[in-house]
């Protein structure tokens, strides 16, 4: 018998929810750095300018897929066309490959958070101290599964009673801290300088590849090209708007990505006088950098723990999403209850992410092109699959079953979409070219053609 499939009770809910997926590691992280490292304020102009033509249009189509056909992405692309089945196979594959490394990740914050309630600010910002706990055997594996353990309860408690209620307190309280924080950290002597360097365009920097590097970031941000947009998009009501759903969610995530630089940037910039290799330092500048800046700052111990736990947050609604599009397509296919399906999706994520976690230790011998375990899957995942299923689903709605029926499901129950014309143009011509030249262009860098 087919399972029965759950829903959000409302607008709001499918709004945050989708917004928890979208807010996570790759906005608090990830782009502040890039737009530290690609000229500040041309990097966020440029940002903005995709992520209200480009990210709209593939959020729109990915959201009308599953809302059409009350399927995750397997189910979902092969009752459209089938032909098409491999593309949502290939969907599926993204999240099963990046649920148990962000798990790990997600494990990380866990810890620092611990460490900085229990007033370790000085310790974890120490020179190895980073290095020494992922490098650990036993550590960062408990940690892993702490997060797991949490994203998993989320989802066995299903899409109305977890998910939803988890996202409605959650990310309005994320919301919160991050404002608090970074208003607290533009008053850091020496901010100012830092906020202008954030907010100031830097003409010279605008290239190519800050286009392409805006680009890839925005469709790891907003969640697209991983099935999760359609299985989100399946558990919609028909009578919420779909386009101004759409809207609210990149405003949310936008929104979050803008302010957690305002939180970061001047307060790094202030630090460390400006250098900016400290700034562009990637991964380490959360885990590495930070730390020693709480540690300079009045209240950082207190300061440090409010940033930790929204960053906790904030994977952790990402986290439950990934495990969420995982579970509903074995629900799917499989037809087994939600909550077979959920011990099932813990003990894979828990094996397939103890070599990511062991990769900085034990099995750092493992590396392919200087990468270690958990970049490799990174790289997989965000820079080779997700294009190539973003490009896919371009050309399945563009060519296949064509723009016309996702403006259909878009103005399901007689509203008008509002920017029915450009979305037509993008999905069918804009979005696939530059789809190909991300796809060309990280493939490249990772073999050392160029860097990106
Ligand atoms: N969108 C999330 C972020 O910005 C990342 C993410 C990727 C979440 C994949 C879920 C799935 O961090």
């Amino acid at each position: 018998m087919q399972q029965e499939r759950s829903n959000f009770t409302n607008k709001l809910g499918f709004v945050l929810a989708a917004a928890g997926s979208a807010v996570g590691l790759g906005n608090i992280w990830r782009f502040p750095y890039l737009a530290a490292k690609y000229g500040g304020g041309t990097f966020l102009l440029i940002y903005l300018i995709l992520a209200v033509t480009f990210g709209f249009s593939l959020m729109i189509a990915e959201i009308s897929i599953g809302r059409k056909t009350g399927l995750s992405a397997i189910g979902a692309f092969k009752s459209l066309d089938k032909r098409f089945g491999f593309l949502g196979i290939l969907a599926s594959a993204v999240p099963i490959i990046i649920f148990p490394y962000y798990s790990v990740i997600g494990g990380w914050v866990l810890k620092y958070f611990a460490v900085f309630i229990s007033g370790g600010v000085s310790s974890a910002a120490g020179d190895d101290y980073f290095t020494t706990f992922i490098s650990g055997t036993f550590e960062p594996l408990v940690w892993f599964f702490l997060f797991l353990g949490a994203t998993a309860v989320i989802v066995l408690l299903g899409v109305e009673k977890g998910i939803e209620k988890v996202s409605k307190v959650l990310m309005p309280l994320l919301v919160i801290l991050t404002l608090f924080v970074a208003i607290y950290g533009l008053t850091v002597d020496g901010a100012m300088d830092g906020l202008a360097y954030y907010l100031m365009p830097h003409m010279s920097d605008v290239s190519a590849k800050t286009i392409l590097a805006a680009m890839g970031q925005l469709f790891y941000s907003m969640s697209l090209a991983m099935g999760i947009m359609i299985t989100y998009g399946s558990y919609m009501k028909k009578e919420n708007n779909l386009e101004s759903s759409v809207r609210q969610i990149e405003i949310f995530d936008t929104g979050v990505a803008f302010l957690a630089g305002l939180m970061i940037i001047p307060a790094v910039f202030a630090f460390s006088g400006g250098d900016p290799d400290t700034l562009s330092a990637g991964p380490g500048l959360m885990f590495m950098t930070l730390p020693k800046v709480f540690n300079s700052m009045r209240f950082g111990s207190v300061i440090g723990t409010l940033f930790f736990i929204l960053v906790f947050f904030a994977a952790l609604t990402s986290a439950i999403s990934l495990m969420e599009t995982i579970v509903s397509i074995i629900m799917d296919k499989l037809n087994w209850t939600r909550r077979k399906s959920c011990i099932f999706v813990f003990i894979l994520a828990l094996i397939m992410g103890i070599p990511s976690s062991l990769g900085f230790g034990p099995l750092g011998f493992i590396s392919w092109m200087g990468m270690s375990v958990l970049d490799i899957m990174d790289f997989i995942s965000n820079s080779v699959l997700m294009p190539i299923v973003a490009f896919f689903t371009c050309i399945f709605v563009g060519f296949i079953i064509k723009p016309k029926s996702i403006v259909e499901e878009v103005q399901e129950g007689n509203v008008t979409f509002k920017s029915e014309k450009m979305f037509t143009v993008i999905i069918k011509w804009i979005a696939p070219i530059f789809l190909v030249l991300i796809l060309a262009s990280s493939v490249a860098s990772a073999l050392g053609i160029f860097t990106i």
